[in-house]
């Protein structure tokens, strides 16, 4: 490797490697761990060591056990091998290095497969709250603990399987213009379900309201923001309400839902599956998430 990619480091946006990878096409890469600078690790030191005491204040039992089981450095940068080590013989996930954003199908028949799309830049130093897209915290810290959960991991695998079968539905239309109206709606509804539970769910327990989403397990401010603050409105989680409730990503989330166990949430991906078989997602309220060419793509094309 030439020494001047080893000095950029693997930061979010300046990273050689990365840029390569994604001119080239390859979605699934190595983590080329010799490429992180030593300013990178010391951002994931500072991350880790301030997000500790909120982990232990705010998250749910099982990421803290997850953090325990993983054995995650606070010093170092993880490498996404040892990780799998430990996490494999829990759930059979493993994390996967991508060079970027992964299309809508594709993320979701991963989780099908128990493989999860993985970033592996981290952010800048210099701007430890701000997060344009995902990096190796959110996804490495924020997310892969909670898949040591054989529930919560179980849940994930639905999600992959609605996915399938949003395809089998679509793939047997044969009205185009239809076919990608009914699309969006669905890649629309899965994307703010999965939005409001994996990325931003707060949990009932005996011990109060805790963090489940990874989006909020990675955020310093807004972890606590959405189990303290007036101003976040918390109600348990509805199926219809979450499909039809459109999200912003650029601000704390003014509206969270509660579950009460991740058999809940696990049955309630299987409604979400029951809901697109009988074709109540193909006309969810319009509005955010945009759903991109790329996304209904990666339906289409795995439709056949
Ligand atoms: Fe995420």
């Amino acid at each position: 490797m030439p020494s001047s990619l080893v000095e950029t480091g693997l930061t979010t946006g300046e990273a050689a490697f990365i840029e390569q990878a994604r001119a080239g096409g390859e979605l699934f890469i190595q983590q080329p761990y010799e490429l992180y600078s030593e300013e990178n690790h010391t951002t994931w030191r500072r991350l880790h060591s301030r997000m500790r005491p909120r982990w232990d204040r705010y998250a749910n039992e099982a990421f803290l056990r997850g953090i325990h089981s993983l054995g995650l450095d606070p010093q170092r940068i993880p490498q996404l091998a040892d990780v799998n080590r430990f996490l494999m013989p829990l759930t059979g996930f493993q994390a996967k290095a991508v060079s970027g954003y992964v299309p809508a199908y594709v993320f979701f028949d991963c989780l099908r497969q128990r493989r999860f799309p993985t970033t592996i830049t981290i952010r800048r130093g210099d701007s430890l709250d701000y997060l344009p897209e995902p990096d190796i915290f959110h996804d490495i810290a924020g997310h892969v603990p909670m898949h040591t959960d054989p529930a919560f991991a179980e849940t994930l695998v639905r999600f992959g399987e609605c996915a399938r079968t949003a395809c089998d539905l679509v793939g047997a239309m044969r009205d185009s213009e239809e076919r990608l109206h009914r699309l969006s709606s669905i890649i629309r509804a899965m994307a703010r379900f999965f939005w409001f539970t994996v990325e931003f769910g707060l949990m009932r327990t005996p011990k109060g309201l805790k963090v489940y989403g990874s989006g909020l397990l990675s955020s310093f401010g807004e972890i606590e923001h959405s189990i303290e603050s007036n101003e976040v409105q918390r109600f348990p989680l509805q199926l219809e309400w979450a499909v039809n409730q459109p999200f912003e990503i650029n601000h704390f989330q003014p509206l969270l839902f509660t579950v009460a166990s991740f058999d809940q949430l696990f049955e309630l991906v299987g409604e979400l599956d029951r809901c697109l078989r009988e074709g109540r997602l193909n006309n969810v309220a319009p509005g955010e998430p945009r759903v991109d060419e790329h996304d209904l793509d990666s339906f289409l094309h795995a439709a056949g």
